[in-house]
């Protein structure tokens, strides 16, 4: 082999080997030139057919061309190696100092709020939790509470009835827990409060069908109004504030005799009157009046030497008076944009 074969036999291996794009085909090209087969080994072989005063030249060029030939595809690999890792660095990369998703914090609802408030007043004037079932015998819901089942005020509760289990009902109050409360204590002085759910089959713009109430109940010896009117004057200051103002109107409720409805100041205008009192400065809140003598009869009491007062209000009017909350829909739709003002 001639000088300047060697010469162009270098150059079209190095060619070869800078082509390769990946590494097999890096392989195919050490095979094909550096194999035993290959060009190179062919011309070392050759070289005893050489002049003999070219051979040490020739085979000095040649063992110096495979050399080259080696580092080059060593080299070559080299990159491709690299440039896979490369790639496979920026198609998996993760970029840790990018910061989190952030976490919502939960809060608790206003209606949560106000029955805590709620339950708080009551408390500090020595009232305590007492609980009913929200599936509620007819007989707790309507009749011990002398609210016969010809009685007008039947209709007003727009009753659920519960399917399959005649005699029960949703409970249309929290009034049932007084009768269960008073049968667990008689003939012991008692004073509970009770709050959670009751149900109405109405729905409208300012109704729900499940909505809360919150009832206090106190029975005892020589309790009187005064004691009624005193007690929700406290627990008003504390769900109101000190400057509240109370107003008790003569009322009916087949449970309570005399009976009470109790209105507060309107605390959107202050009691100048404005939209939301319909001008009057007063905001009806709560239903109240001495225990009737039928409902201490079924609770275990005698009403010649126990007498009682009770109270109910609906816990989203509370809500919605204490927070100034001017539409009940939004207690129940979770839009996080009135849940975070919490
Ligand atoms: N239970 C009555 C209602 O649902 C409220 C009330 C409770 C009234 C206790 C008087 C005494 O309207």
């Amino acid at each position: 082999m001639a000088m300047q074969d060697v010469e162009s036999l270098r150059r079209e291996a190095l060619a070869a080997v800078a082509a390769a794009q990946d590494e097999a085909a890096l392989e195919q090209a050490r095979v094909e030139w550096l194999g035993r087969k290959g060009p190179i080994m062919e011309a070392l072989r050759g070289i005893k057919d050489a002049a003999p005063d070219e051979r040490r030249a020739l085979g000095l060029r040649l063992n110096e061309l495979r050399d080259a030939l080696e580092s080059a595809l060593a080299e070559r690999q080299a990159a491709l190696r690299g440039d896979a890792l490369a790639e496979r660095l920026q198609a998996e990369a993760l970029d840790v100092t990018l910061p989190g998703r952030p976490r919502e914090r939960g809060g608790p609802h206003p209606l949560q709020l106000a029955q805590d408030a709620l339950v708080d007043a009551l408390h500090a004037l020595g009232f305590r939790l007492a609980e009913g079932p929200e599936v509620e015998s007819e007989t707790l819901n309507f009749e011990a509470l002398n609210i016969p089942a010809d009685h007008p005020a039947r209709e007003m509760h727009d009753t659920f009835f519960v399917a399959g289990h005649p005699g029960y009902v949703l409970r249309t109050h929290t009034s049932p827990v007084q009768i269960r409360a008073m049968r667990a204590h008689a003939p012991e002085p008692l004073r509970v409060i009770t709050i959670g759910r009751v149900y109405r089959r109405d729905d409208d713009v300012t109704h729900s069908p499940v909505f809360h109430q919150m009832e206090g109940l106190a029975v005892g010896e020589g309790i009187g109004m005064h004691h009624l009117k005193g007690t929700l004057y406290e627990f008003c200051r504390a769900i109101f504030g000190e400057d509240v103002k109370i107003r008790l109107r003569p009322s009916y409720f087949p449970f309570t005799e005399p009976s009470a409805e109790v209105d507060i100041g309107c605390v959107f205008c202050g009691g100048s009157g404005c939209r939301i009192c319909k001008g009057t400065g007063f905001i009806e809140i709560l239903g109240s009046g001495m225990v009737h003598p039928h409902v201490l009869r079924e609770g275990g009491y005698d009403p010649a030497v126990h007498t009682g007062f009770a109270f109910g209000a609906g816990v989203e009017r509370i809500a919605m008076l204490r927070y100034g909350i001017d539409d009940v829909r939004l207690l129940f739709q979770n839009d996080l944009r009135l849940l975070r003002q919490f």
